[in-house]
């Protein structure tokens, strides 16, 4: 966390800050491949000053949008990691108590100052940047059920006040807020209420070769179509764990291009399959799927 600016004092009867203070318009980033219908939706959720909720399986490329808008938007972007532990409290500020106890045991500065001892956390420190920022709150499914709801006001409102100190946070300029779920739990209600939502698909065989392509621009195409195709069968084999998704896609063509794969066990025999598949469970079924399929 950044050394956080002290909280502004402001009346809670003042508006909540414009939806859009940059004209700019996200338009995708070179290095990702966005579809126009989720380009649009960026745009209108910056445009209504609303949260944007992605969801979409692992490895849809959820979080790396929240990169690309920052990128594309020229903002900094400040990322919330949600873990089953975090509570939406840690989001706003804590107030470090520990350290005024230890302070006024051994006579370190004033303990009578209680804004010292608060530190703004990633919400706080959204709201308090000078700038328009991106604020990323990434998979918010991973915290328990009350999370979002706990966040509701704060992520309306634009501001939170904190008690201690008497002081209200406000923010400065609203942040683009990119919240995204992995699809595990269903969010309440309420919270779905105030977001603008997109479901990334997973990409069909032309966007896939795009996606693969910007993070490895020199693959030989024969190599790529291959893979891709031996990709999807293994995708649609009954009873996987965990499907092999983008990412595991990108290390597996860098592999079978820097092992010198034989083009046609590309298909026949998946050779380094232990990249797209992480679970020894996963391997023998797709060993076995293979070997009905008289490939291996
Ligand atoms: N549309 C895309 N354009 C470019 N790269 C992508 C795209 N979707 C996924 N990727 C790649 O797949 C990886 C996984 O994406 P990530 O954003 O972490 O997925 P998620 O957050 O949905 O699990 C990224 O590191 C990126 O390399
Ligand atoms: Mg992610």
């Amino acid at each position: 966390m950044t050394d956080p600016t002290p909280p502004r004092q402001s009346p809670p009867s003042a508006p909540p800050p414009a939806g859009t203070p940059s004209s700019a318009t996200y338009a995708g980033t070179g290095d990702y491949i966005a579809a126009p219908e989720l380009l649009q939706t960026v745009e209108v959720a910056r445009r209504l000053g609303r949260p944007l909720l992605i969801k979409g399986e692992p490895g849809t490329g959820k979080t790396m949008l929240a990169v690309s808008i920052a990128e594309g938007l020229g903002m900094p972007l400040i990322t919330w990691t949600v873990k089953s532990t975090t509570k939406a409290q840690d989001g706003l500020y804590v107030y470090d108590t520990v350290q005024r106890l230890y302070d006024g045991q051994f006579g370190e500065g004033d303990v009578s100052d209680i804004a010292r001892y608060i530190k703004l956390g990633k919400l706080g420190e959204a709201f308090t940047s000078p700038e328009q920022v991106v604020l990323l709150i990434d998979e918010i499914d991973k915290a328990d059920l009350e999370f979002p709801n706990d966040l509701l006001w704060e992520l309306d409102q634009m501001e939170f006040s904190i008690p201690e100190t008497h002081a209200t946070v406000r923010a400065v300029q609203r942040p683009v807020v990119v919240i995204t779920s992995n699809a595990e739990k269903e969010l309440p209600d309420a919270f779905l209420r105030r977001c603008v939502f997109h479901y990334i698909e997973f990409p069909d065989e032309a966007m896939l070769a795009r996606i693969v392509q910007v993070h490895v621009p020199d693959l030989d195409r024969r190599l790529l179509d291959l893979a891709l195709e031996a990709f999807y069968w293994l995708r649609d084999v009954p009873g996987l764990q965990k499907k092999p998704s983008t990412s595991e896609l990108i290390d597996w063509v860098q592999a079978l291009a820097r092992g010198g794969a034989d083009h046609d066990e590309i298909t026949r025999r998946l050779p380094f399959m232990g990249v797209l598949l992480k679970k020894d469970h996963d391997v023998d079924i797709a060993r076995r799927a293979l070997a009905r399929a008289g490939r291996r």
